[in-house]
């Protein structure tokens, strides 16, 4: 199970389209996803058609450190998507709620989350503070969408420098994606100043802007059921291959494994439910 947090201390940048976008894409290739909404304009959770669910993550934060792995567990969702879930927010959620920045990491783990898990990815809201600082303490990489823009570049030079000082040993910048591409001039001087800041970090595949990711939202659909040959869900399922580092035949594999898991655990289901029928007509 691979833990990633989706950060950027600006806001607009594609945060919130990028987790969304690329949980859908990884979910339909066939691993199992859970993302978590841990920002109170809870937008991920909208994006992905569920809204706000009870409990949510705000309850997993305001639970104590023995009860906390089970509300986890009791907040994770089903979406629309097979093997897609969601732990959403909240409106109420703040930096209060986190009373200790240790217990979201913590709880994955003591909860067994990696048996039920490939990836799990957490949204984040803008600024660095307690709610984010939980996030990076739980996560084993930060994946940076950006804005190509000068103030973004900068701003990620600062974002770093304030990460290494202020959590050494937590989750380190690893990927960085330009969003809302043009293949401007600008915009291809501004990719080359980062590659040139943060060698081998930034993706080779850059998000185009597309008016796709703003309807399905003002739909209320979800991108890849609803709008899977658009252009953006495209450059989703390339920039997915690209991260992840994905190898066709082994995902081919993998998605074989899975279905003979779920016929098999289906199997047992059915056993069980059998005997407990015998078992009340008994
Ligand atoms: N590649 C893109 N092309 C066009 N619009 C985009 C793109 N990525 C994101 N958006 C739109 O930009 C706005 C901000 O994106 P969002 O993901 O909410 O950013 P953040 O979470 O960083 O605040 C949203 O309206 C979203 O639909
Ligand atoms: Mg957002």
């Amino acid at each position: 199970m691979k833990i990633i947090s989706v950060l950027n201390h600006k806001g607009g940048v594609g945060k919130t389209t990028f987790t969304g976008s690329t949980a859908q894409a990884l979910a339909l290739l066939g691993f199992r996803v859970l993302a978590i909404d841990n920002d109170s304009q809870h937008n991920l959770s909208s994006l992905l058609c569920m809204g706000v669910k009870m409990p949510n993550i705000r309850q997993v934060y305001l639970s104590s450190p023995s009860g906390a792995p089970a509300q986890l567990l009791r907040s994770i969702f089903k979406t629309e998507i097979e093997d897609l879930h969601i732990i959403t927010s909240c409106r109420d959620l703040c930096d209060a709620d986190v009373s200790d920045p240790m217990l979201l990491g913590r709880s994955f783990h003591s909860c067994g989350l990696e048996r039920f898990y490939d990836y799990v990815l957490i949204d984040n809201a803008p600024g660095i503070d307690k709610l984010q600082e939980s996030a990076i303490r739980a996560s084993d990489e930060i994946f940076v969408p950006t804005e190509l823009k000068q103030f973004a570049v900068d701003g990620l030079v600062e974002m770093e420098k304030t990460l290494s000082a202020r959590y050494p040993d937590g989750a380190k910048i690893s990927r960085i994606i330009p969003n809302f591409y043009r293949n401007t001039i600008r915009q291809n001087a501004f990719i080359a100043a980062l590659e040139k800041l943060f060698p081998g970090k930034v993706t080779g595949t850059h998000v185009p802007l597309d008016q796709v990711f703003d309807e399905v939202v003002t739909e209320g659909k979800i991108l890849f059921l609803h709008r899977l040959y658009s252009r953006g869900a495209a450059y989703y399922l390339k920039l997915v291959h690209e991260l992840f580092d994905l190898d066709e035949e082994e995902i081919w594999e993998k998605v074989m494994a899975r279905r003979k898991q779920r016929i098999s655990e289906e199997a047992r289901e059915r056993i069980v439910n059998r005997k407990e029928h015998q078992e009340s007509v008994i």
